[in-house]
């Protein structure tokens, strides 16, 4: 396990929303025992610029401008507001503010350029759908990224951690970062592997010996964490997601892919139904 800071810069997509701020929120913690740099980051889109451009909406040029401008202001005082609230926390702080862009493109890039150790996100802004699923920048950032994506739903602290293991070599790396949020928030966590329940019902003894397996060599790579395991079958993602609304987790820290490895999806279907589905935050590691 990687003993030095594995955290040293985030980034921090703002959109002044509800769930944005339980992201920075959660940033402020994390960076503040990482210490990490923290650059937040706010892209001026709406979609009748996009609009206008591409359909020929016959907005007037004044009136196209009026409204960027306001959009451009409004944005300014949503960084300004994420600033500030690093700063009080003492935090190194990076402000950033991208005139007009795709807003998911731009931070997939810049993650991608700047080499940024973690991207922390709300789940939503401020659009009225399901408040746990997520938007679109949320999902084609969580979908595409490089680097882990925190996908923060509502207020969150990390004081018990779900990690979902099968196996995989990207189920390993979720292990490696959970333990390293537990350590330093002295959080409690729990290594869980799911069995499909249809193979599960026909080879019970032979399933269960499998995840007692994944989870033994699991457990002999946590030290200084105060952790359980935990065996289920049933549908893998909705017992995960069962599992953390029952047992009230914080966090749940899931690999991006799994065992399957299927290379033309971005994002494996467990990774992808959590992350849409849980009600609490939802780690992606990669
Ligand atoms: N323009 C933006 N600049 C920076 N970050 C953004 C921007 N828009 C969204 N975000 C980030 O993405 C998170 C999720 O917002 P998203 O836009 O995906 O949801 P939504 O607004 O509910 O859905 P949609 O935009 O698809 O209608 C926000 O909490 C914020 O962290
Ligand atoms: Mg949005």
């Amino acid at each position: 396990m990687k003993s030095e800071s594995h955290l040293k810069k985030i980034l921090v997509p703002v959109d002044g929303s509800h769930p944005c701020l339980h992201a920075e929120e959660l940033v402020a913690a994390i960076a503040k025992n990482f210490e990490s740099k923290v650059t937040v980051i706010h892209v001026v889109s709406h979609e009748l610029m996009q609009a206008a451009r591409k359909l020929d909406y016959h907005v007037p040029t004044p009136v196209l401008t009026e409204i960027t401008n306001w959009f451009s202001q409004a944005g300014r005082k949503i960084l300004w507001g994420a600033e500030a609230l690093f700063k009080e926390e003492g935090i190194e702080v990076d402000a950033r503010i991208v005139e007009y862009g795709d807003p998911a493109e731009t931070i997939l890039r810049l993650a991608k350029d700047e080499e940024y150790d973690l991207v922390v996100m709300g789940n939503r802004g401020e659009t009225e759908a399901e408040v746990f699923s997520l938007g679109s920048v949320a999902e084609k950032v969580s979908r595409h990224a490089e680097c882990p994506v925190l996908i923060v739903k509502q207020k969150t602290k990390l004081s018990k951690i779900l990690v979902a293991i099968d196996g995989s070599e990207s189920a390993d790396k979720a292990l490696e970062h959970a333990v390293q949020l537990a350590k330093k928030n002295k959080a409690k966590m729990t290594l869980l592997n799911v069995q499909e329940s249809r193979i599960f019902g026909l080879k019970p003894e032979v399933t269960k010996e499998i995840g007692e397996r994944i989870l033994s060599s699991a457990r002999a790579k946590v030290r200084g964490v105060e952790f359980n395991t935990q065996l289920e079958s049933g549908n893998l993602a909705e017992t995960i997601i069962e599992i953390a609304e029952k047992g009230n987790y914080d966090l749940i820290v899931v690999g991006s892919r799994g065992l399957s490895g299927v290379k033309r999806f971005f994002l494996g279907s467990i990774s992808d139904d959590v992350s849409h589905h849980a009600k609490c935050s939802v780690l992606i590691v990669r």
